[in-house]
């Protein structure tokens, strides 16, 4: 199976955790790209959609899935996103697509984040994939000169604003054995908006695509 098929199993196996007559959180990538196909098939089920992006909103909107504001909401039952990586406790890497705020608000919202991944998602320890974090333009150095003080490399990522106007640096390097304590830390450093740590927001279900089927992971 290609990593497309992985993600498009996945994306069809999230169908079940949607909620008749509920707004469904809805993430950002391309595995949540099939999942808004296959959320198409039942929009008549569902209330509609929060969106994390305005790419995805684009998406929903051209299915003919109404999109509700996240300021209109006090509550999801759930959020359906992808991840750049996942650990064993369901704590994530994300922002690949630059979406991790809006991601990270909408999933506050949440009662249960489902992540969808293929297989090659899940690791021992995060870190492997650079640690995106949103910043604010004029803390982009201070912010990289901190993460070299704790053996990062980060770079800017070249030709990228965020939906929220701002700019996004990866950091390499990093051993993430921590997710909770180093993502409270970084979000304290002025100028970080959001780091892409997702451990206080952390998957309770994680839907892993092999090319034997679906897995299903519980935390
Ligand atoms: C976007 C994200 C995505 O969920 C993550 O990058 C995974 O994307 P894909 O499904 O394309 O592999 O965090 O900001």
């Amino acid at each position: 199976m290609t990593a497309d098929q992985l993600k498009a199993q996945v994306a069809r196996a999230a169908l079940d955790y949607v909620v008749d007559g509920a707004v469904i959180g809805v993430g950002t990538g391309s595995t949540v790209n099939h999942f808004i196909e296959a959320l198409a098939t039942v929009r008549h089920r569902i209330a509609g959609a929060v969106s994390s992006s305005e790419a995805s909103t684009a998406r929903l909107r051209g299915h003919g899935i109404e999109v509700v504001e996240a300021g209109q909401l006090e509550r999801v039952p759930v959020y359906v996103d992808g991840a750049d990586e996942i650990d064993g406790r369901g704590c994530m890497i994300k922002g690949g697509g630059a979406a991790l705020t809006r991601e990270k608000i909408v999933a506050d919202l949440a009662d249960r984040f489902v992540c969808i991944v293929d297989q090659s998602k899940l690791v021992g320890t995060l870190g492997r994939y650079p640690l995106p974090v949103e910043v604010i333009p004029m803390a982009v150095a201070q912010v990289a000169r901190r993460f070299a003080e704790m053996g990062g490399r980060a770079a800017q990522r070249a030709g990228v604003v965020t939906d929220n106007g701002n700019a996004i640096v990866d950091v390499a390097g990093l051993s993430i054995t921590e997710p909770l304590s180093m993502e409270t830390e970084i979000n304290q450093w002025p100028g970080v908006v959001t780091v892409g740590i997702f451990a206080r927001h952390r998957a309770q279900v994680c839907l892993l695509g092999t090319s034997e089927g679906v897995r299903t992971l519980k935390f």
